[in-house]
């Protein structure tokens, strides 16, 4: 049976012929279908669905089996992209054991094709053991929202030159153990660059600036859903202000009785 899905090695392909990688996050089946129509790589259910659809001031509080709930809907939702799970927090810190059980629950249970984890230096070995399993991993470095509380808050990495060099070392060291791309997040394009230089794998910027092999971007901050979105992210639309000026209209149609017209009715 052909598979028709894009696979993790169809997105390293397309560094290596210098093709431009789109991708964005995914939470449910309707994203899914219009980001798959619209012909996006990568569909990411990232834990970021616990900032813009569950309304928690941090990624921290998902779960599981909230990922996977999720994926299964942005699985069935599409059929071109390759679909990525985010591992939650605490779902592979614990151990070796717990993070192969848990990428096992997402591509079993959730059916993605590949997984996502924060990457610190002393999470390698765990990467590592994840991709002997035959799990594709895609690695996130730079600014990694489940450690933002040691990390001080929402702030740029790798600004000094020594941060910039333990990035680029750490970029090298996710691509030698086996990750098949990684997320540059919110660091000085410059270092983005150095670590694209370095590193045959993939680099995937959320404000990492244009020298990146591709870019990604939470689908509400793209759509213009969210409230506020970061400098870094670019809103297309403001769908905001369409959606709220529509329950408006619906709001003052069912107080004029204007709302079921015989069209609505049987
Ligand atoms: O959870 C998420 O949406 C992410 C992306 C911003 C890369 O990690």
């Amino acid at each position: 049976m052909k598979f028709s899905r894009l696979l993790p090695m169809d997105i390293v392909k397309k560094k290596q012929a210098h093709h431009p990688i789109s991708a964005v996050t995914a939470y449910d089946v309707f994203t899914a279908q219009l980001a798959d129509d619209a012909h996006i790589d990568i569909l990411l259910v990232g834990d970021s669905c616990g900032n813009v659809v569950a309304g928690y001031s941090t990624t921290l509080p998902v779960t599981m089996d909230q990922i996977i709930y999720h994926s299964q809907a942005v699985v069935r939702g599409s059929r071109r992209a390759l679909v990525v799970a985010d591992m939650p927090f605490m779902s592979y810190q614990k151990s070796i054991t717990q993070a192969r059980k848990n990428a096992g629950r997402l591509m079993k249970e959730a059916g993605v094709a590949a997984v996502k984890m924060e990457i610190l230096p002393a999470q390698i070995d765990t990467l590592r053991a994840v991709v002997e399993m035959g799990i594709p991993v895609m690695a996130h470095i730079g600014f990694t929202p489940q450690t933002m509380f040691q990390l001080g808050g929402y702030k740029v990495q790798g600004k000094t030159d020594v941060d910039a060099t333990a990035l680029v070392d750490l970029a090298e060291k996710v691509a030698m153990a086996g990750a098949f791309s990684v997320v540059l997040e919110m660091v000085p394009p410059a270092v983005a660059g150095r670590i694209r230089a370095a590193v045959s794998i993939p680099t995937i910027g959320v404000g990492a600036g244009p020298d990146c092999d591709g870019q990604i971007l939470v689908f509400h901050d793209l759509v213009g859903l969210t409230e506020k979105s970061p400098k870094f992210a670019k809103r297309y639309t403001d769908l905001r202000s369409v959606i709220s000026g529509a329950l408006n209209r619906y709001r003052e149609d069912i107080e004029a009785g204007q709302f079921p017209g015989a069209e609505n009715s049987y």
